[in-house]
């Protein structure tokens, strides 16, 4: 028998047995140990308080100041000439990016980045092309014969969307995709010079790739709206052509397995609740209100890190400036106290908006209405062609961390 502590580090560590079910160690850890340190980590894990971190503008808790934390310092200390330089040129990336950056930069850059996806230029740029994205997937998927993996296709819609914002050619997106998972799975071990030196490889790829792009958009005058976006902000001394450059690759790596995990695993979870699949098949117009309870029940993001600025108490334990301080927000988003019966799928219910799946406050997710369109757009059309989908098992395997996942999810489509 493991403690709950052991529990909790495993699944913070990705561990997949504990990956298929991890809501009962997350409820113990809101009802037992809410604030629990563990060295110069800090685990937050109820609502208010997962709340308060993320909508947190660099007052309490920071992004950037995790660049120089105990960790990374000693990783310097530890690699060889050669690793110290590919781990410094990885982390300057990832401060470079939109999520990462603190005031005054956020502002600054998060406005230039903000109007393609305000309601109307998505709805006017992006719409048709989800939709069209969604339908030509499905029918591929029935002439594919009576069974799928749902997963494959999850996997691949949001990419391919990202292809159309950032104006990808179908046929590089594999490629693409491979550099963003190279640099995911090693970007932050900080234990190994060879992650170091992958993740860099990767990321020196992947931005030279993006350079060329934008350059071939810019010659033929085809830039997407959100190119056109950042190359206005950019001509305009607004933002560097690297901070353009970093907002690009931000794209790729938060929108396409937050948005996977939603299809997957809310098409998963509807299934296993059939009373509640039955209601959307009766009723399509609740496609959207379902979205925002998968957004809430499934939290495609488990959780995220940032760091503390200043040292003070929190329910008697004391979060040091310079802790790293992990909000738990599959946890938050089944505390009681704020949502009622809170580990119950309802796709009816009304305190489902309160979730924090999207963050909060000046980072809230700048593509939450695209994830939302992607996600109701594959539902409404689920329902409309394959009213009697099921699954052929109950039992996936998972893998992942904070975006866990199944690797392979097969469905019987009539
Ligand atoms: C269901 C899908 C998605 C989920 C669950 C999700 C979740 C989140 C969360 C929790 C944050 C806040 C992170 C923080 O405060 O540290 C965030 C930020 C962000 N998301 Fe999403 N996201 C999704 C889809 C997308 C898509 C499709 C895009 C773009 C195409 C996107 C782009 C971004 C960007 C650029 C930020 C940074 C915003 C900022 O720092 O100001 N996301 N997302």
């Amino acid at each position: 028998m493991s403690t709950l502590q052991e529990d909790v580090l495993a699944l913070l560590a990705g561990d997949g047995r504990r990956l298929s079910d991890p809501y009962p160690i997350w409820n113990r850890l809101r009802e037992e140990i809410p604030v629990w340190k563990q060295g110069d980590v800090v685990v937050l894990s109820r609502h208010a308080q997962v709340r308060e971190l993320l909508g947190d503008n660099n007052i309490l808790y920071g992004r950037q100041g995790t660049k120089t934390s105990a960790r990374y310092e000693r990783a310097k200390q530890e690699f060889s000439p050669h690793g110290r330089a590919a781990f410094g040129r990885v982390l300057d990336q990832e401060f470079r990016q939109l999520v990462r950056m603190d005031p005054p930069d956020h502002p600054r850059v998060r406005r230039a980045v903000q109007p393609p996806f305000s309601a109307r230029n998505l709805a006017r740029e992006m719409q048709d092309k989800v939709d069209e994205r969604v339908e030509r997937s499905l029918v591929a998927m029935a002439e594919g014969g009576s069974e799928a993996d749902f997963k494959k296709f999850a996997y691949s819609l949001p990419l391919q969307v990202l292809g159309d914002l950032l104006g990808i050619p179908i046929d590089d997106l594999d490629m693409v995709h491979s550099w963003a998972q190279k640099i995911a799975e090693n970007k932050f071990n900080a234990d190994s010079e060879q992650a170091a030196i992958e993740a860099d490889e990767a990321y020196q790829r992947l931005m030279a790739y993006i350079d060329v792009l934008v350059a071939r958009q810019q010659a033929s005058a085809s830039e997407t709206g959100l190119v056109a976006a950042l190359l206005d902000s950019e001509r305009n001394g607004v933002v560097s052509h690297e901070e353009a450059m970093a907002m690009m690759a931000l794209m790729i790596f938060a929108g396409h397995e937050t948005t996977s995990n939603l299809l997957a695993i809310g098409l998963l979870e509807l299934l296993r609740h059939p009373e509640q699949w039955a209601r959307l098949v009766a009723e399509p117009d609740r496609v959207p209100a379902a979205v925002e309870e998968l957004l809430r029940f499934v939290t495609p993001a488990h959780f995220l890190p940032y760091v503390a600025k200043e040292t003070r108490q929190v329910e008697g334990v004391t979060i040091e400036a310079g802790d790293t301080v992990i909000g738990v927000l599959a946890a938050a988003n089944r505390d009681p106290g704020v949502f009622e019966r809170p580990d119950e799928l309802d796709i009816e219910r009304s305190d489902g908006r309160a979730h924090v799946s999207l963050g909060l406050g000046p980072h809230f997710c700048l593509g939450a209405g695209l994830a939302r369109m992607e996600a109701s757009a594959l539902f409404g059309a689920m329902v409309r062609m394959f009213p009697e989908v099921s699954l052929v098992e109950a039992d996936l395997r998972w893998a992942g961390r904070s975006l866990r996942t199944p690797l392979a999810m097969p469905i019987r489509l009539r």
